[in-house]
C-alpha cells in the first residue's frame, strides 16, 4: 500500500517543500476566482453537514493543484489520502484504496488522466453512488457483490480537462481551472518563501525572480533557491535585483523567463518551418519532445506571452517571437495570409 498511497516519511527537502506551501485558503496567493468559488462550495457543504462534491483541478504543472487539494482537506477538517493515476495499476488497488476511506475523507488523485480504463471504471459507481462492485469467483459461478463506501470527496488533478474521458469528467461536480500567475502574485509568493527560507530579499529582487518564472510558483521557488545559493556564497546572503539578474542569466533564464527549451521551440518553428503554421506532432518530433509536454509545459506560457499562436493549421510564431530572438521575419499580417 505504501507504494500506492504516499508514505508518511519525509526527507528534509520534502519538509522544506511542505513549509513553502500555504496551509490555508487565506494564505494561498492568486487564483482568486477558484478560491472564491471553492470557499462558497466548502461553506455550503459544511453547513449541510455533507462532504464536498468531487473536484477536478486542471491547469499547467506547478501552479499549486496539490497544494490546493491539501488546503481543501484542511478547510473541510478532513483527512486526505494522496495517490496518482500511474501508481494504481489494477482495479483491485483502487478498490483497496476506496475501502480504506472514512466518512468525509478527501481522496486526491494526481495525474488522474493516467488511470487506466479498468481502474477508472471502479471509480464511476464510487463517485456517483458511493458503492463499488467486486466480482467473486470465475465463469458461470462468478458473483458480483456490491460494497457500500463512506461518503468521500475525490479531488482529481490533471494538466488539461480534455485529457479525461467524458464519463470520468462528467462525474466531477466542481471543475476549477488554475491560471498562470501574474508577476505581482509571484512576487508575493517569492517574498513569502524567502521568509520561510530565512533569506533577506529586496522587493526588486523578488520581482525579478517573479518576472522570470513563467507564471509558475514551482519555478519561482526553484529559482529562489538557486539565487539564494549564490547570494549566500558570493553576496553575504542578501538577494537584490542585481544578484537575481546575474544568477538567472547564468541559469539561462532570459529577461522574460524563457529558458533554452522555450527558445529552441520558437527557433524550430521559425527556422525549420518558416514561422509556421506547423502541426503539433511535427513540431514535437522536430524538437524531440512529447506533444503533451509541448501542450502542457511550453505552450501555455508562450501563448500567454504572445510568442506563439494556435491556428487551425498549426502553431505560428508571432512578430514578438522574431523580435525577442533578434531574428528577421515576416509580419503577423503576412503570416496570417499564409495560414
Ligand atoms: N507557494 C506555491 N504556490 C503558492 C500560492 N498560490 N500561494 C502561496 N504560496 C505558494
Amino acid at each position: 500500500m505504501d507504494r500506492i498511497i504516499n508514505s508518511a516519511f519525509k526527507t528534509e527537502d520534502q519538509l522544506l517543500e511542505q513549509k513553502l506551501r500555504p496551509a490555508t485558503l487565506m494564505s494561498y496567493i492568486g487564483q482568486t476566482k477558484v478560491k472564491e468559488n471553492l470557499k462558497i462550495y466548502m461553506e455550503a457543504a459544511k453547513k449541510r453537514g455533507e462532504p464536498l462534491d468531487h473536484v477536478l483541478l486542471y491547469g499547467p504543472p506547478g501552479l499549486g493543484k496539490t497544494t490546493l487539494s491539501n488546503i481543501i482537506a484542511t478547510e473541510m477538517g478532513a483527512n486526505i489520502k494522496t495517490t496518482s493515476g500511474p501508481a494504481i495499476d489494477r482495479p483491485g488497488d483502487m478498490a483497496a484504496i476506496l475501502n480504506s476511506l472514512s466518512e468525509g475523507d478527501i481522496l486526491f488523485i494526481d495525474e488522474i488522466h493516467r488511470l487506466n480504463r479498468l481502474v477508472e471504471e471502479v471509480l464511476y459507481p464510487a463517485m456517483e453512488d458511493f458503492v463499488f462492485d467486486i466480482v467473486i469467483g470465475k465463469g458461470a459461478s462468478a458473483k458480483s457483490i456490491r460494497i457500500e463506501l463512506p461518503k468521500f470527496t475525490l479531488v482529481g488533478a490533471t494538466t488539461r480537462a480534455g485529457l479525461l474521458t467524458a464519463p470520468l469528467r462528467d462525474r466531477f461536480g466542481i471543475m476549477s481551472r488554475l491560471e498562470l500567475y501574474t508577476p505581482e502574485e509571484l512576487k508575493t509568493i517569492v517574498r513569502r518563501s524567502a521568509k520561510v527560507l530565512k533569506t533577506e530579499i529586496t522587493d526588486e529582487g523578488a520581482l525579478e525572480i517573479a518576472r522570470r518564472s513563467r507564471g509558475t510558483p514551482r519555478i519561482a521557488n526553484r529559482l529562489l533557491k538557486r539565487v539564494r545559493d549564490f547570494a549566500d556564497v558570493k553576496y553575504g546572503g542578501k538577494i537584490t535585483k542585481a544578484v537575481a539578474d546575474e544568477v538567472l542569466t547564468i541559469l539561462d533564464v532570459d529577461k522574460l523567463g524563457l529558458d533554452s527549451n522555450d527558445k529552441r521551440m520558437l527557433k524550430t518553428i521559425i527556422e525549420k518551418f518558416g514561422g509556421g503554421p506547423v502541426g503539433l506532432e511535427t513540431l514535437a518530433v522536430s524538437v524531440g519532445e512529447e506533444s503533451d509536454t509541448i501542450e502542457d509545459v511550453y505552450e501555455p506560457f508562450l501563448i500567454q506571452q504572445g510568442f506563439i499562436k494556435r491556428t487551425p493549421k498549426g502553431r505560428v510564431a508571432t512578430d514578438l517571437a522574431y523580435k525577442h530572438l533578434g531574428l528577421e521575419g515576416v509580419t503577423d499580417e503576412n503570416q496570417l495570409k499564409l495560414v
